[in-house]
């Protein structure tokens, strides 16, 4: 099969080497991709939909899958759908799901999904109001996409009110936050579950824990995720089935009901509380870091599962699971979150083994050819085991090993476990 993957991060990196693997692939493209994907496939630049589209004919592409949400939030899945190639990942309707949190508390409103209390303001002095009439600590979230920068935890009114003005007033994140939800606190333990839908019939992938928050101790402020573990262990049978049932069904239901039909995956953030699960966002992609511990559980040949998916015609199995358990560790840059320093020489980086692969996102090649640090996450080094310690350990071994200027990561990755 002639496959295109969208995306440059660790998540897309490690998509195709899953992909790689299956006996089906016959030619795997990356779009833009980076130095780590190139050596599993080819990298090509396609700035804008149209050269997608063209690419897509001209290369006689048989699956696109989107890694990043925007894609999918302006419609690639659409117009894909139009010239008859496959997509993973879901149509302009259904993106709206995580292109709008408004839209989102919206939908689990109207299913009845349990999810944190909420009001939707564009008025900063209502906004304000409400902050007054509700119990600290709040968390205020940018409507529409941030990415991943557009959401606060306010514990004093200060910190709400700084949100505030930064997002409706001072227009921080653009006409992405002239809009926010100001949301109860919720706490509990996080969990990432991701269920691959083909508009109908759902197949659930293993869960796994992402450790959001920048400092060990999960202190600091929120960055995409400092690393990943996989399965989450507070995620028991009965609650990933509860969450089939009583969340995604009825969320693809929804969507089969409005004509838009959900192929793709869903990513539901969740915080489980001592009153159950409770949705803190949907995502309609694949998530990143745990897309670094999801692949390597997987036993199944991906690339039928995607590809039946985007087609409408998935069949469900239960995965079997190649490890017990997979830890992935972020190496992030000097400065990251805020302003990540980038340019600095990555040396010493493990060549792939049994039980260890080393995903790149913000790398680069320099004009002399050597690997450079080129964004805020650098790199995700996964390691899986026979229990989460042994993955742990293997994991941070390789990260100990690879060496660039600034280089942070979080030492407790799977700790908690
Ligand atoms: P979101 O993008 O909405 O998932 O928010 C990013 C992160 O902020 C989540 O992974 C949580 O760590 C935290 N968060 C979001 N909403 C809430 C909430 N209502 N209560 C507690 N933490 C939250
Ligand atoms: N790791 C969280 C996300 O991909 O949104």
């Amino acid at each position: 099969m002639r496959v295109l993957v969208l995306g440059s991060g660790g998540r897309e990196h490690a998509l195709g080497w899953k992909l790689a693997q299956s006996p089906q692939m016959c030619k795997l493209f990356f779009a833009p991709g980076n130095p780590g994907t190139a050596k599993l496939g080819q990298n090509v630049s396609l700035p804008n939909h149209a050269d997608i589209l063209a690419f897509a004919r001209d290369e006689a592409i048989e699956l696109v899958i989107v890694g990043p949400e925007k894609d999918l939030v302006l419609g690639i899945a659409d117009k894909l759908s139009e010239i008859g190639v496959p997509c993973f990942g879901p149509c302009k309707a259904a993106a709206l799901l995580e292109g709008s949190k408004e839209f989102a508390k919206q939908v689990m409103d109207r299913v009845g999904i349990p999810t944190a209390h909420y009001g939707c303001f564009e008025d900063y002095e209502k906004a304000v109001a409400y902050v007054d009439q509700n119990s600290l600590p709040l968390v205020v979230k940018a409507d529409g996409l941030a990415g991943g920068k557009g959401v606060t935890i306010c514990e004093t009114r200060e910190d709400a009110i700084k949100a505030l003005r930064e997002s409706l007033l001072d227009k921080r994140f653009g006409e992405s936050g002239s809009k926010v939800i100001i949301e109860e606190f919720l706490t509990g333990t996080e969990a990432s579950f991701h269920i691959i839908c083909d508009g109908q019939n759902m197949q659930a992938l293993p869960t796994a824990q992402d450790h959001k928050a920048l400092l060990e101790g999960n202190l600091g402020p929120n960055t995409g995720g400092m690393g990943t573990c996989s399965p989450n262990p507070v995620m028991t049978e009965a609650i990933s089935r509860e969450v089939m049932e009583q969340i995604a069904r009825p969320v693809f239901a929804y969507f089969n009901e409005q004509g838009s039909p959900f192929r793709g995956v869903l990513f539901v953030g969740l915080m489980l509380t001592w009153h159950g699960p409770k949705v803190l966002e949907f995502n309609v992609r694949f998530g990143d870091p745990e897309t670094q511990v999801m692949m390597p559980m997987l036993q199944a040949d991906l690339l039928p599962i995607l590809y039946q998916a985007a087609c409408g015609e998935l069949k469900v199995e239960t995965l079997a699971l190649s490890q017990h358990a997979a830890v992935c560790v972020v190496l992030a840059a000097e400065g990251y979150p805020q302003s990540p320093r980038t340019g600095d020489l990555i040396s010493d980086v493990p060549e792939d083994r049994e039980r260890l692969a080393v995903f790149h996102a913000g790398t680069a090649t320099d004009a002399a050819g050597q690997l450079v640090t080129a964004g805020g996450r650098v790199m995700g080094v996964t390691a899986w085991a026979d229990d989460i310690e042994r993955a742990r350990k293997r994991a941070y071994k390789a990260a100990n090993q690879i060496s660039f200027y600034g280089k942070y990561m979080r030492k407790d990755i799977g700790l908690r476990i």
